[in-house]
């Protein structure tokens, strides 16, 4: 079709808004929209935002500004903003960018087909409720085909929102209360993406070691018990799920490390703080020797898993002894990667009530934590020099014939490609490390 509408798409902050905004860009394709990576032929553009801190947040008013002359020269152009953005600032946002003409929050993704003929009709509509039918329930099926170009990996949202309330976060209040998707939706998407050619699925949820789907038998599925029976799935060769909360890590979930050879080694379990009296400050309802304890047993499960963390420095109240026992525990841990962030006060949220460190303490302390992490994240990718690794392939890498994909511990890995296509998953001896990712040779 030469009239199809294009669509532009920008999507800012965590995995689980890619994978939202996948599902509204197939939502919109039946309604005649295909995509474009380019913003200027768009016939409509869609910014799904993030809330988490704010430099995130503002960064969607400055996108919003630079739209301005596009939307001048082109007043059909349609401008929605979604996401954790639309969901905190709601009405705020078409007050203050009257170029926007559709403001969805993330439980509403299913409405958009509707919402786009209001605004068809002239109405600039905002919509961030959370509604009691299940969104996924009412969104299009996923397109079937071929992997045409596309990654063999894919994310699936098996549960979202958080009933945790650490002090710093927004997200109980963006993606509301806690609710798990029922497995068997889960396992027929999983089966579709696997007949399309995915050969890896992370698992997404803001809290998805707290997942708890109806099972099919009707009895409650941990995410455990869920990620034994995708790994039933024949053509399905990796699992990976992200993000943890240390208190949901159960038994079974931490056996199944050990036990079920499709589940990938490495976890993402953020710790926040070394100091128990930040975390309690944080609402963590962990503390640092807890913590510590159950990284014990998950290695005991499986001794090579990668373990990754993000970290907050400057959290109000924050001395230089707790920051101290932040990199004690990072020292402790021996991380393969993690993400440290400054605080940021959050309106809302109960810390930004409280009163901040000085801005250049958290800088001091941010590059202290960073240059560890760094140390650390290096020494990790130089063990990884003579070992074998089982490496996906995802793409063609900078250099001419390279190939790139991730190994079984998300390392970054090209190879000279030759004889190697997109999808394949082949064993590799490490030769090299660099600074984001490893070279080696296929064995
Ligand atoms: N659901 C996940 C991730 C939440 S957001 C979890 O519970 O781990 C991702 C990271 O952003 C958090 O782990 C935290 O380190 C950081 N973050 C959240 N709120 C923040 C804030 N107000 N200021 C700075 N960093 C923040
Ligand atoms: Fe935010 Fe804490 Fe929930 Fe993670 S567990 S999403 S940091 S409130
Ligand atoms: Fe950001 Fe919302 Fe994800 S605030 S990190 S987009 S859940």
């Amino acid at each position: 079709m030469t009239d199809a509408k294009k669509l532009f798409v920008k999507t800012y902050g965590c995995q689980m808004n890619v994978y939202d905004s996948e599902r509204m860009a197939e939502a919109l394709a039946a309604q005649g929209y295909e995509t474009t990576d380019r913003a200027d032929d768009a016939d409509m553009v869609l910014l799904n935002t993030c809330h988490i801190r704010e430099k995130a947040a503002e960064k969607v008013y400055s996108d919003l500004g630079r739209l301005r002359p596009l939307k001048t020269g082109k007043p059909d152009l349609k401008i929605a903003v979604a996401g954790c953005v639309a969901q905190a600032e709601g009405a705020e946002i078409t007050r203050r960018m009257p170029l926007v003409d559709l403001v969805v929050g993330p439980q509403a993704y299913h409405r958009l087909p509707d919402l786009m003929g209001r605004v068809a009709r002239g109405e600039r509509p905002v919509e961030t409720e959370f509604p009691a039918e299940d969104k996924f329930d009412h969104l299009p099926a996923r397109p079937g085909g071929t992997l045409a170009g596309r990654a063999p990996t894919a994310f699936l949202t098996v549960q979202e929102g958080c009933d945790k309330f650490c002090a710093f976060c927004v997200v109980p209040y963006t993606r509301g209360a806690e609710v798990s998707r029922p497995a068997t939706r889960i396992l027929d998407e999983a089966r579709g993406l696997v007949a399309r050619g995915v050969r890896e699925i992370t698992l997404l949820g803001q809290n998805v070691n707290a997942y708890h789907g109806q099972g099919p038998d009707g009895g409650d599925w941990s995410l455990g018990r869920l990620i034994r029976a995708l790994a039933r799935i024949d053509g399905l060769e990796r699992l990976r799920y992200t993000t943890s909360h240390p208190n949901d890590m159960d038994d079974y979930l931490i056996a199944a490390h050990g036990e079920e050879a499709k589940l990938m080694p490495y976890l993402h379990l953020p710790v926040q703080s070394g100091s128990d009296r930040i975390l309690k400050a944080m609402n963590r309802k962990h503390t640092a020797d807890s913590y510590l304890r159950l990284i014990e047993r998950i290695r005991a499960a499986r001794p090579d898993i990668l373990l990754t963390s993000d970290f907050i420095v400057g959290f109000p109240g924050e001395t230089d002894a707790d920051f101290e026992a932040t990199l004690a525990l990072v020292r402790a841990v021996g991380y393969g990667a993690s993400f440290s962030f400054k605080y940021s006060a959050r309106p809302g949220t109960p810390a930004a009530e409280r009163e901040d460190v000085p801005a250049e303490v958290a800088d001091a302390r941010l590059q202290a934590l960073q240059a560890l992490i760094t140390e650390q994240q290096r020494a990790v990718q130089e063990a990884m020099v003579g070992r074998e690794v089982s490496v996906l392939f995802e793409k063609p890498g900078r250099l001419p014939g390279q190939m790139v994909g991730k190994s079984e511990y998300l390392h970054a890995v090209h190879v000279p490609g030759e004889g190697v296509a997109v999808g394949d998953l082949r064993r590799v001896r490490i030769t090299e490390s660099g600074p984001n990712s490893l070279g080696g040779r296929l064995v």
